[in-house]
């Protein structure tokens, strides 16, 4: 059980990373594996219709709620913890015109500032892994979503508990420390009043991120070393170790990405 204080720092830290613009330089502004592909294939998958209102728990700075809007015609609330994250996604959904097709609010996953049954679809992208308390997000995904509402998940995933050296709050900001089986995801959202499970393997568009955030830690290293970037606190030498384990453990199997489509009974 994480201690109220520890959730707290880990959601800060989470924040404040995927804000930073360490976090632009390595990951651009789709703060998930399988770019805004995969985030169309989760809108195919779970119907999205024009008429349908979508929530997209911890939407980074709006990407993914910007293209469901401007590909399905839906309206699409995004939701994140980080306040310079929802300030960029309104800016990106004004640049795109859909400001109309689109609304954006601070809030924590784990207590959604919205009504029940508000909504006919739930998505969420690479952040169930991050929530400390999963159980919460879920019923309140649950609770937001009307009778009958539709659930997509994609995320990391373990197939076994992960070595002392991927233990850290940084390791755990990164997708993995807080990372579960997709057997446990099943059973919280399960538990949480979810049906009709279909879980698909995407991992090698994980392996892809992975690969490509290692190019681009090499040559920020290099240009560190050249004296012209200047990445303040952040200790890349440490972020370089947990790249290439995590490339490691994808390679052999420990970590994975999973797509999860459910319905609300
Ligand atoms: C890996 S990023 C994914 C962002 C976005 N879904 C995407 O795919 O571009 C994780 C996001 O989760 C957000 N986050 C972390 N904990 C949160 C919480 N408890 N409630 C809401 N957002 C949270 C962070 O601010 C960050 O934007």
């Amino acid at each position: 059980m994480i201690e109220r204080k520890e959730a707290r720092e880990i959601k800060m830290c989470c924040a404040t990373f995927y804000q930073s613009d360490l976090a632009r330089m390595l990951l651009g502004d789709v703060l998930h594996p399988g770019g805004l592909e995969l985030t169309g294939y989760l809108g195919t998958v779970t119907g999205l219709k024009s008429e349908d209102r979508v929530l997209d728990v911890a939407c980074g700075r709006g990407t993914s709620v910007v293209y469901l809007a401007k590909r399905f015609g839906c309206y699409v609330t995004g939701l994140d913890y980080g306040q310079d994250n929802i300030t960029a996604a309104e800016s990106h959904a004004a640049t795109e015109s859909v400001a109309h097709l689109t609304a954006f609010k601070e809030g924590d996953a784990e207590g959604l500032p919205f009504e029940d049954g508000s909504f006919d679809v739930v998505i969420s992208e690479c952040s169930f892994c991050t929530f400390p308390d999963k159980t919460r997000a879920a019923q309140e995904m649950a609770r937001v979503l009307r009778r009958h509402g539709r659930l997509g998940i994609t995320d990391v995933t373990i197939s076994c508990p992960l070595p002392e050296d991927i233990q850290s709050l940084l390791a755990w900001v990164a997708c993995l420390t807080g990372a579960g089986s997709p057997e446990l995801y099943v059973s919280i959202l399960k538990d949480a009043g979810f049906i009709e499970f279909i879980v698909e393997d995407k991992r090698d568009s994980l392996l892809e991120m992975a690969n490509d955030v290692r190019r681009k830690l090499l040559g920020m290293e290099l240009a560190i070393g050249l004296g012209k970037l200047n990445l303040g606190d952040f200790n890349v030498s440490e972020i370089k170790h947990l790249a290439q384990r995590t490339l490691e453990l994808i390679q052999n199997g420990t970590i994975s990405y999973k797509l999860f489509k459910a319905s609300r009974k």
